[in-house]
């Protein structure tokens, strides 16, 4: 049970999620503030990422939580309008890049490695304004706020993701359109939004490559999303292989496979669909040879979110396959599935099949050989806020147990694991109702109080022994919940914080009076 000398542990968040101060200082508007302003109701519980955790003012409080777990790395994201208002270079916030140097150096003072995602879901409403990841500008408007937050940070920060969960900026997005900024377009949309989502992340890899890597040894990656895509029976094998293809593959091969582009699989019945339908193109716009070139080879490491599972069969004669979030299923006349024996948890999306994660890391291992993977995002989702969070715990128990098999029954070289995540933030169009937090934050609080579930402690204990093998918390969890629970103190440090809150907003209202 015990993890290989050098694994690394770690907890994730992001900026919309946790930061709020929406409009601190001169912070540029994303699409999450617009919409969400527009029309609250978008969300379920009608609440926002305007405060959320408030990191923006209670970084320390997340680098001691983190500290406290005893995290060897704290993947945050930055946000694009902090740094760059307008979202493009022509002025860049003094105090958005102050507050990122805060937080890094803080960590780096606690030992805690910062893991820094350059793009999570929070792109610039002016860049949204003028089509967002459809229009192939945005490859050079992502390369220019990428080559700025290098500048800024390169220095100290060592392993960065470029764009997390491609899937669900593009898939997701235009084919559910159930995530901010809730435009469909299934026919173009994701398919435009794929192409460029990996060129941008090519041109900011290169960026890195180029100036700065030789100098502080650093690695650079994107984050995907797969589901592991599992075949109901022996005769689903095939289908499941084009369905992995284009969910996976689509995302990866360009960036992984020896000879780049687009799975030729997918090039094929794209095209042959297309036509079908009758576009004089293919709907998966080709590559050029020199773009092809400038994605391929462009990871230093693999960076893998992984939640959940489905099967996958082919649709009935009478049966319409639908739209599923992963594209394609229209066009693998394809139907995807939970399994009725993989537990149901509340967050509608996660079924639970832990050998998932063990597969999907064999999968990729065989596709692109002997990844070094570095896993960035696996938690679990619950509506309780309950402290005593035995399903979170099984979850991340359960899941790396998988890990720990890959990596020593199938040899895969797994450096690391983060959960995410750190604490309860905004779960998107979930707003707070959704809780992934091995703290509990109290959002009602002030301070946002930020109070450690029974996960944070089995999590704790599995970093302390580098090992699995460790007591559940329900041995210790009487003394646990009166320590944290009933006898929770606030810190003086905090006091000082809310006055200073207090103070900044009383000189705010008088320079706006
Ligand atoms: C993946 C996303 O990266 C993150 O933002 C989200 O909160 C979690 N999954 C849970 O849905």
């Amino acid at each position: 049970m015990k993890f290989p000398p050098g694994f690394k542990f770690g907890a994730a968040t992001s900026a919309y999620q946790i930061e709020g101060a929406w409009n601190a200082s001169d912070k540029g508007r994303n699409i999450w503030d617009s919409m969400i302003h527009k029309n609250p109701s978008i969300i379920e519980d009608g609440t926002s990422g305007d405060v959320t955790c408030d990191s923006y003012h209670l970084w320390r409080e997340d680098v001691q939580i983190a500290h406290d777990l005893g995290l060897h790395f704290y993947r945050f994201s930055i946000s694009w309008t902090r740094i760059l208002p307008t979202g493009f270079p022509n002025k860049i916030s003094k105090d958005g890049v102050r507050y990122y140097n805060k937080l890094i150096d803080e960590l780096l003072k606690k030992g805690i490695e910062p893991i820094v995602t350059l793009y999570h879901f929070d792109l610039p409403l002016s860049i949204q304004n003028l089509g967002g990841w459809t229009n192939p500008l945005i490859v050079d408007w992502f390369a220019d706020y990428a080559r700025t937050v290098f500048l800024m940070y390169a220095d100290r920060v060592k392993t960065w993701v470029t764009i997390n969960e491609p899937m669900i900026i593009c898939d997701f997005n235009y084919n559910v359109g159930n995530l901010v900024p809730q435009i469909t377009e299934e026919f173009l949309g994701p398919f435009i939004c794929n192409k460029n989502v990996l060129m941008a992340h090519a041109k900011a890899w290169r960026i890195y490559d180029e100036n700065y890597k030789e100098k502080y040894q650093g690695k650079i990656s994107i984050a995907n999303n797969p589901i592991w895509l599992e075949a109901q029976t022996e005769k689903d094998e095939e289908l499941s292989e084009r369905a992995r293809e284009f969910g996976v593959g689509r995302y990866s091969d360009p960036i992984y496979s020896k000879e780049g582009g687009w799975p030729p699989t997918i090039e094929k019945i794209m095209a042959e669909y297309s036509k079908k339908q009758g576009f004089p193109y293919s709907r998966l716009p080709s590559f050029t040879d020199e773009e092809k070139k400038l994605v391929q080879g462009t990871y230093d490491y693999f960076s893998l979110n992984h939640y959940t599972s489905r099967l996958v069969r082919s649709a009935r004669a009478d049966e319409d396959p639908g739209l599923w979030y992963i594209s394609g299923s229209r066009e693998l006349n394809l139907v995807l599935e939970k399994d009725p024996q993989w537990p149901k948890t509340d967050f509608v999306y996660i079924v639970i099949q832990p050998e998932g994660i063990r597969r999907q890391i064999a999968w990729l291992n065989k596709r692109y050989h002997n990844l070094s993977i570095l896993i960035t995002e696996n938690g679990l989702g619950t509506r309780s806020s309950d402290n005593y969070d035995t399903g979170r715990i099984h979850y991340i128990r359960d899941h790396l147990k998988q890990i720990l098999l890959a990596i020593k029954e199938d040899g895969a070289n797994i450096v690391g694991y983060t959960v995410w995540s750190l604490m309860d933030n905004f779960e998107w169009m979930f707003g707070q109702s959704m809780k992934f937090g091995l703290y509990d934050v109290d959002f009602s609080h002030p301070l946002r109080r930020r109070t450690p579930r029974a996960s944070a402690h089995f999590y704790r204990n599995v970093i302390k022994h580098h090992s699995l093998d460790v007591p559940h918390p329900s041995h210790h969890w009487d003394k646990y919940r009166k320590t944290y629970n009933n006898g929770v103190t606030i810190k003086y440090s905090n006091c000082f914080l809310v006055l200073l809150v207090l103070l900044e907003h009383i000189i705010c209202k008088l320079l706006l009076n």
